[in-house]
Parts: C-alpha cells; sequence; structure tokens
C-alpha cells in the first residue's frame, strides 16, 4: 500500500458525500464472515443461527475523508476530535480485511490466528478479537442463566504463552450505537470487560476524560495446549472481581489431565460443555455452580476432581463484594455477548495460564518473540457453538453426566481456570497483543512513544518503540498505536 495506494483511497473517498459521523467508511466495505452457530431446546433440538463475527472497533482505520489518520501520536487527534460531534463529521471508520485480520469462517468453523505474512513478505502479529453479530447487525445476545455452552476447540498449535479465548462480556447489543455511531456493533463498537479498560471509545462514544469501561465478563474457556482455565468476573458499582475466582485443574493439583497425549488430549480437537445451574433448576433462578466437561471421541471425560470440575457460589470469595456467582448469574440472565481472541503476553508471558502452580510452562518460553520464532503458525480453531436448554447441546456415547439430545457432537470437552490474578487483565488490555509493526517501520529508533502515540504504519518514520508497559499494535497498514 503506501502513497499510492493511499492517495487512490484518498482520491476514490473525495468523490464520495462527506458522511456524518465517524460512519462507515468506504476504502474497504464491511463484509462479515458467516459463522453458523445452534440454539438448542431439550424438545425441539438444535436450530441453526444465522450468525457472523465481527472485528472490534480498536483494530480498524479511522480517518478523514482524505486519507488522514484520525489518530495521532498524542491518542486522539484533538483537532479533528476534540468531541464526539466534530469528530463523527471529520471521521470515517473502515471496514476489515478479516483475512489479512487473521479470521476465516467455513461453515461452523472459525480460525484465529495470531500471526499473518504480510504482503511485505514479513511476518507480525495480528492477534484478533471478534464478537459474535446477529443478522440484524446487533451483537447476539446469549441469556445462558440455567444454560449449557458447548464448542469443539482445536489448541494443537498453541504453546506456551499462547491464549485462544472464548469469554462473554455484557456489552450494549448496538455497540452503542447513535447518531453518532451509526455503526455500531456492524463495526464491532463497544467493547467492555471486567478488566475495566480504558479504550479511545466508550461503548461507542469519544471518551475524553480517559474513564474505562467495566462489565461483567464470563471466561468460559482461556487456553493453550498446556493449560486451560474458566473464570467468572462479575462487577458491581463500576468496579470488578479482576481476578475472578476461576477453575484450573493444574493449579488444583490435578497436573497429568490436560495437556498433549494427557486425559484431555489437547493435540487433537475436543468438546468444551459449560452448564450455568441455578438453585431452582429454572433459567430465573440464583447461580450457585459453574460446571464443566469435556468430550472426545465421542466420550464424555471423567473430572480428575472427585466433584467434577465446578465453581460454587461458596468457593467464590473473591467475587462476594462484586455481587458474587449471583450477580455473574444475573448478568447471564440479562444477556452478553459472545467474544473470541488469541493473544500473547509480552508483560507477563502469560505465566498467570501455564506457568509455575498455573501449568508446566517455564516462565519464560511464552515470550511472544519465542512463540513468533518458533511457532509463527499458531491458531485456535472454534467450531460447533451451540447454545441451550441443559443437555440439549452436546451428546455422547456414555458416562457423563448430561443428557443425551437430538444434537449431535462428536469431541470432548474440558477446561477450567484458576484465580489467575491477571488473567482478565490480559483480555482487557488485551486481546491485541505486541504487535510488530510492518516491516518499514521496524528500523530502530532509539526513541520510545508514548500511551496512545503512533509506532508504526507505512510512511512512519517516529519512533517504533513503546514506552513501558506500552505494546506497539498495528490497527492497519498505515497505522499502529503503543497501547
Ligand atoms: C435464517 O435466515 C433464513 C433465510 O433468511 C430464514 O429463513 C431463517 O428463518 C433464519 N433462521 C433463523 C434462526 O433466524
Ligand atoms: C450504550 O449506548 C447505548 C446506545 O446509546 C445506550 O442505550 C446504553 O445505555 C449505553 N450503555 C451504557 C452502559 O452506557
Ligand atoms: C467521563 O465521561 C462520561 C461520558 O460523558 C461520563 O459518563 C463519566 O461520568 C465521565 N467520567 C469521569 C470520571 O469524569
Amino acid at each position: 500500500m503506501g502513497k499510492t495506494l493511499q492517495s487512490i483511497v484518498a482520491t476514490a473517498l473525495a468523490v464520495l458525500p462527506l458522511a456524518n459521523a465517524q460512519q462507515p467508511g468506504t476504502s474497504t466495505p464491511e463484509v462479515h464472515p458467516q459463522l453458523a452457530t445452534w440454539k438448542c431446546t431439550t424438545n425441539g433440538g438444535c436450530v441453526q443461527q444465522n450468525t457472523s463475527v465481527v472485528l472490534d472497533w480498536n483494530y480498524r482505520w479511522i480517518h478523514t475523508a482524505s486519507g488522514t489518520s484520525c489518530t495521532t501520536s498524542s491518542g486522539i487527534d484533538k483537532t479533528l476530535c476534540p468531541d464526539q460531534t466534530t469528530c463523527s463529521k471529520n471521521c470515517l471508520i473502515e471496514g476489515a480485511d478479516y483475512t489479512a485480520a487473521g479470521v476465516t469462517t467455513s461453515g461452523s468453523t472459525l480460525t484465529m490466528r495470531q500471526y499473518m505474512k504480510g504482503s511485505n513478505g514479513v511476518t507480525s502479529s495480528v492477534s484478533p478479537r471478534i464478537y459474535l453479530l446477529g443478522s440484524d447487525d446487533n451483537y447476539v445476545m446469549l441469556k445462558l442463566l440455567g444454560q449449557e455452552f458447548s464448542f469443539d476447540v482445536d489448541l494443537s498449535t498453541l504453546p506456551c504463552g499462547e491464549n485462544g479465548a472464548l469469554y462473554l462480556s455484557e456489552m450494549d447489543a448496538t455497540g452503542g450505537r447513535n447518531s453518532n455511531n451509526l455503526g455500531g456493533a456492524k463495526y464491532g463498537s463497544g467493547y467492555c470487560d471486567a478488566q475495566c479498560p480504558v479504550q479511545t471509545w466508550t461503548n461507542g462514544t469519544l471518551n475524553t476524560n480517559g474513564s474505562g469501561y467495566c462489565c461483567n465478563e464470563m471466561d468460559i474457556l482461556e487456553a493453550n495446549s498446556r493449560a486451560n482455565g474458566f473464570t467468572p468476573h462479575p462487577c458491581a458499582n463500576n468496579n470488578c472481581d479482576k481476578s475472578g475466582c476461576g477453575y484450573n485443574p493444574y493449579s488444583s493439583g490435578y497436573t497429568n489431565y490436560y495437556g498433549p497425549g494427557l486425559t484431555v488430549d489437547t493435540s487433537k480437537p475436543f468438546t468444551v460443555v459449560t452448564r450455568f445451574v441455578t438453585n431452582d433448576g429454572t433459567t430465573t433462578g440464583s447461580l450457585t455452580q459453574i460446571q464443566r466437561y469435556y468430550i472426545q471421541n465421542g466420550k464424555t471425560i471423567p473430572s480428575a476432581a472427585p466433584g467434577g470440575d465446578i465453581i460454587t457460589a461458596n468457593g467464590c470469595s473473591s467475587a462476594a463484594s462484586f455481587g458474587g456467582l449471583a450477580g455473574m448469574g444475573q448478568a447471564l440472565g440479562r444477556g452478553m455477548v459472545l467474544a473470541f481472541s488469541i493473544w500473547n503476553d509480552a508483560g507477563g508471558n502469560m505465566n498467570w495460564l501455564d506457568s509455575g502452580s498455573n501449568g508446566p510452562c517455564s516462565a519464560t518460553e511464552g515470550n511472544p518473540s519465542n512463540i513468533l520464532a518458533n511457532n509463527p503458525d499458531t491458531h485456535v480453531v472454534f467450531s460447533n457453538i451451540r447454545w441451550g436448554d441443559i443437555g440439549s447441546t452436546a451428546q455422547t456415547s456414555g458416562g457423563g453426566s448430561q443428557s443425551s439430545s437430538s444434537s449431535s457432537i462428536k469431541t470432548s470437552t474440558s477446561t477450567k481456570t484458576s484465580t489467575s490474578t491477571k488473567s482478565s487483565s490480559t483480555l482487557s488490555t488485551s486481546t491485541k497483543t505486541t504487535s510488530t509493526v510492518p516491516a518499514t517501520t521496524t528500523k530502530p529508533s532509539g526513541a520510545t512513544q508514548t500511551h496512545w502515540g503512533q509506532c508504526g504504519g507505512q510512511g512512519w518514520n517516529g519512533p517504533t518503540a513503546c514506552a513501558a508497559p506500552y505494546a506497539c499494535q498495528t490497527q492497519n497498514a498505515w497505522y499502529a498505536q503503543c497501547l
């Protein structure tokens, strides 16, 4: 791309009517990859849903009609965007190139890659974060209180330090769509989670005061081939249980249960089933247990723990001041957005997930540079996503506690997380990972860029390193930012 393409784009944009708002731009149409999912009932079986996925707003090029980025080295361009209304008049947000962003779908299968080779031949981190979208261009609101959720996952290419994540956040269904943000969920806006991330836009509106955006988060799976966990993170009074009261089989003492060749054999796909069980068995009761089991080769895998892989309300003391498991259940009852990501962690090497008491990895092997050098192909595959009545989404030939139903899932499942202080923090800060900047921008430079500052992109000659603890994240071919 570079100047030539940029000026072509700029020329093309210049002849278009100026849209009102950081409204959808027209240089890249937004085409959501379709992803078949199923909603199930005990009596009616599973019905296919018309769903697709949408890339998060922050990964997109936001620019003026002439092609100037609306974000600068000091964050948002305060001239173009002194306030939401002016920003909306000046700036456009572009559609995403999903393949380049590391996201592909086929039928009911979603593949997400950590690294992609750019047109310049250089492999760099893309680390996508995406959401499940309905045919009405709003997020699908999953109401899982008293229900279960199942999917197949292939984590065989995720080494120590990598995290394939599937989780729920209580985002606004429209992504905060409003007259200044006509795209909303269709362009992936409105992200929030239990780490209360500070973002340039909050619920679709320009964030001019640096406030964080907290919301209830339920991590159904944070995992690689060596370790895994599941973790509720309830919130109350604009604060959240950031560490969460999760379950990770390894940190619970079952160190030979999950991994390549182990009981849950992560060298092959398996099914993960998660149940949100209420005190009275209804979809309106109080959430008292989160249960997890796995299916592989058609068979339910017994838990290593005598009581099963379970999070109980009583065991969730860290969440007590944030509404506890019951508060998590209320959010699940209201409806939450399904998010997927793949990322790694330059700051902590994902040790909270897979090292020390949490897993078999060394403290250093999860370093992103190590992953890039040895596992540039690392990718997570999610498929056969289903939700609905307990016992309706997964079927096995024997053993487990789940009842049979009309659905046919073949593999097995598993997952758990431990109380990982950082688990959610990583998710929030996020999902984005330190990405390598395109080749033209990787020249060493003595200076370091500050938070929000530009650190790469076509034609960028400024600093390419970020001041700690920020990492340079590629937003598009023209812009990378210290986040
Ligand atoms: C999916 O779209 C098709 C075609 O528009 C429609 O017939 C079907 O009812 C939709 N399914 C659901 C679950 O909405
Ligand atoms: C997000 O924006 C939508 C649309 O404007 C609004 O209805 C909703 O209340 C907002 N949510 C929060 C938490 O501010
Ligand atoms: C920041 O701005 C938002 C939107 O105007 C407002 O709701 C929030 O209370 C403000 N927060 C602070 C800390 O000023």
